[in-house]
């Protein structure tokens, strides 16, 4: 029996979110150039993907490219931005097969005319499908996403549609770039740091987080399953305690 099969799938998470670390490590490991790992990485997503959409997920978030990443060298910049496009060019019909929908969040001006080009056309291409949606963070900060909102948010105070009294958390959720999705119940890190770079800090404020020492390259469908039910078997509070969860 598979750890597949101890899922409760009418517990499922709705959003899971990953930050995929330890590329560099992996190839390190190897004795091979970083973006040895980065190519590698691209399997792990392949079988994160597949088996999120097998269980029937609706949201999976991949931390791609962070606004900080463009401080790399600008030789691995440019392998990833190539890789990036060459990957989804490549995995369109898969997506389209798997009705997988693609879309992306963060700051995507930054991206060089072809990824952006690349981008759009499959969005375009997987916008009607209705399984699974794959959100890639590129050029993502989670900062620069809440500080877009706040300017718009108080642009709209300016012009006199809002008062500040109407300011609250919806609103403040229609602002960022992850408007319309549900908030992530899990976030995945590999590579066993533990941290949240900067990634989606107001969608995460109730996120159940899940470390694991695997890097990236190495992550598939099994470590999935495994950081889902680890989740289930958490007691989710909302601040609230156990007594008061227990008799409703
Ligand atoms: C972090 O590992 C990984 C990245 C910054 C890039 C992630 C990219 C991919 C998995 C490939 C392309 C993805 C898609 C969606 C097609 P790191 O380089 O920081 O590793 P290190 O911490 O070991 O140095």
């Amino acid at each position: 029996m598979s750890n597949k099969d101890n899922i409760n799938l009418e517990k499922l998470p709705k959003h899971i979110a990953i930050i995929m670390d330890g590329n560099g490590r992996w190839a390190k490991g190897f004795g091979k150039f970083r973006i040895f790992g980065h190519h590698n990485g691209v399997t792990a997503v392949r079988e994160t993907a597949e088996a999120a959409a097998e269980l029937g997920l609706k949201f999976l978030t991949l931390y791609a490219f962070s606004t900080e990443n463009w401080s790399r060298p600008q030789k691995e910049v440019d392998a990833l931005m190539e890789l990036l496009v060459e990957t989804i060019k490549k995995e369109t019909p898969t997506l389209q097969k798997n009705n997988i929908k693609l879309t992306t969040i963060g700051n995507l001006d930054d991206l060089p005319k072809g990824c952006q080009e690349q981008l759009l056309e499959t969005i375009e291409a997987t916008k009607t499908n209705n399984g699974l949606t794959m959100v890639l963070a590129l050029s993502y900060s989670s900062k620069w996403d809440i500080l877009n909102a706040i300017k718009s948010i108080a642009n709209e105070v300016k012009s006199g549609t809002i008062n500040p009294e109407d300011i609250n958390d919806q609103l403040i959720d229609k602002h960022l770039s992850t408007n319309g999705m549900p908030n992530p119940e899990l976030m995945i890190r590999t590579s066993g740091e533990q941290r949240i770079s900067n990634f989606l800090l107001w969608e995460l404020a109730y996120a159940e987080l899940y470390f694991t020492p695997k890097l990236w390259p190495d992550f598939n469908k099994t470590d999935l399953y495994d950081a889902i039910l680890d989740y289930q078997q958490r007691e989710r509070r909302f601040g609230k305690t156990s007594e008061q969860l227990n008799n409703n």
